[in-house]
């Protein structure tokens, strides 16, 4: 009774009524497929009962906090790429607590740099020199390019494109900041308005405040898009007749040229954030050369160009450590956080020297923000990436991925689109090819659920919550690649025998 009011859907929002809104089907049971084995001993679970958990949540947290699946999972143990469950079952972990666990739970080296941490010292704030943040400060930016060698410390993604607003705002002297739609840059009042997702937004005038959202570059469900625009293995099935350039770069280009003469004061900006490939919005690459273009016009415009690296930094597309090395730009500032931490909080804002002292103008502070432990555990991932050639693997288990979701799409008429670059992938359900609706929440739940029960997480996004988020530890292997594979055809296959 109390999980039924618990799945109750939220009035909220569209996107919350599509995790929630499971209809009962009468599918047969399907046969396992093989999962991976792993020799690792989960501890026993012996905290509260699972009844206990959903009831404390329904009444004791706040009511807009997403919970996955129609029975949500009780997870208290992870290991790598291995989550586990009061039950002690295990699942494949293909989110990575949304994107986060960048080198693996519990990753061994990365607990016992904190431990040791632990043991040394916790806290001071940055009155106080420690040596952490300071060897943390070196190794840190060391992996950017020239020039983008100051770095300021903060605990969440929220808060750092807060404070690149902030950054933008004080050195231009413009206030307007653009972003794209279908983007998510946070949940703070600054960045919810950046944030272009209407299933994100609450209805309050300081959200709108100074931005404006441009029209999303995207080859598959846009205007314009061919079957060469994306920097991904796999493209859209559309067809491609540009010759030498990128036909739809340009004319999302002349759309955002259009902000600028039309809606930007005297044609002034700020800045522009962009993510490097949509997390949040599914995993939606834009075509090749729209960044660089659009980073031109923003910097000959007063702006700046801000790179939100949440999800596609620290190695994670493969190719380059960072996202925006694949678009060939040097951004003015990039924010990034979630795979930074592992799942520590830990977040970070790194500009150039020169625009960094417009923050000397007044007294800027943040308590937390580069403390000890989450400096300890900063160069932890960052060793532990480099050691274990995470990167390198992204690319290789990445592509063996994407190339096997390909042939997926090849059979399965629901699956619309297959994109991303490394371990930031994403899969389009529709319901034909041909129209690219969108899948019913219905149908897409289905499916979804019983990857879980099958033993494979994904994760949901897009904004009818229609896409399937491919964004695990990058350890995983393609062992676990060829599970999960096989896990989602066979899941796809017996809930669409029937459409
Ligand atoms: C691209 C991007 N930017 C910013 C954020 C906000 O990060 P946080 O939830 O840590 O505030 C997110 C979170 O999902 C994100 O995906």
């Amino acid at each position: 009774m109390v999980l039924q009011r618990f799945l109750k859907p939220q009035p909220i929002s569209r996107c919350h009524q599509q995790f929630f809104r499971l209809k009962s089907t009468k599918s047969a049971p399907v046969v396992q497929a093989e999962m991976p084995k792993v020799e690792h001993d989960p501890p026993k679970y012996s905290g509260p009962s699972y009844e206990d958990v959903v009831k404390i949540r329904k009444d004791r947290l706040t009511p807009n906090i997403i919970a996955h699946f129609k029975k949500p999972l009780l997870i208290h143990h992870g290991k790598m790429q291995w989550l586990y469950d009061h039950s002690g079952r295990r699942y494949l972990d293909m989110f990575a607590g949304i994107v986060t666990v960048s080198v693996g739970h519990c990753h061994p080296k990365v607990n016992e740099a904190l431990k040791k941490q632990l043991d040394t010292l916790w806290h001071t704030t940055n009155i106080y020199m420690h040596p952490k943040i300071h060897e943390y400060a070196e190794r840190l930016t060391a992996k950017m390019p020239d020039g983008l060698k100051c770095v300021c410390f903060v605990n969440s993604g929220s808060e750092a494109n807060d404070l690149a607003m902030l950054i933008a705002r004080l050195y231009t002297g413009n206030y307007e900041i653009l972003a794209l739609r279908n983007a998510y840059h946070g949940m703070s009042p600054y960045t919810m308005g950046l944030t272009a997702h209407s299933t994100w937004r609450y209805p309050l005038p300081a959200v709108n405040s100074g931005i404006q959202h441009v029209m999303n570059p995207d080859p598959y469900l846009g205007i314009w898009g061919g079957a060469h625009c994306r920097d991904s293995p796999v493209q859209t099935t559309r067809s491609c007749s540009c010759d030498f350039e990128c036909k739809a770069a340009n004319e999302y280009y002349k759309q955002l040229r259009q902000a600028f003469e039309f809606s930007l004061p005297r044609g002034r900006v700020a800045g522009m954030f962009a993510e490097s490939i949509q997390g949040v919005g599914g995993t939606v690459q834009f075509p090749k050369g729209y960044i660089k273009k659009a980073a031109d016009l923003v910097r000959a415009n007063g702006g700046l160009f801000i790179s939100d690296e949440v999800q596609t930094g620290f190695g994670r597309t493969g190719e380059h450590f960072w996202g925006f090395q694949d678009h060939d730009i040097i951004p003015d500032i990039v924010t990034m956080a979630k795979g930074i931490g592992n799942g520590f909080p830990l977040a970070a804002v790194v500009t150039t020297q020169k625009i960094a002292d417009c923050l000397g103008q007044a007294l800027h502070f943040n308590t937390f923000g580069g403390n000890p432990m989450a400096s300890a555990v900063g160069l932890a991932v960052l060793d532990v990436i480099e050691e274990e050639e995470l990167q390198d693997n992204a690319l290789e288990v990445g592509t063996y991925f994407l190339k096997g979701l390909a042939e997926l799409r090849d059979r399965h008429e629901i699956i619309g689109d297959v994109r991303g670059k490394g371990l930031m992938i994403g899969v389009e359900l529709v319901q034909s090819k041909d129209t690219k609706a969108p899948l019913s929440a219905p149908h897409v739940s289905q499916i979804w659920e019983t990857c879980k029960d099958l033993g494979v997480l994904f994760g949901r996004g897009g904004i009818n919550g229609n896409v399937l988020r491919i964004k695990p530890p990058m350890c995983v292997t393609k062992d676990d690649v060829t599970f999960a594979l096989d896990v989602l055809d066979r899941s796809i296959a017996q809930n669409t025998k029937h459409d």
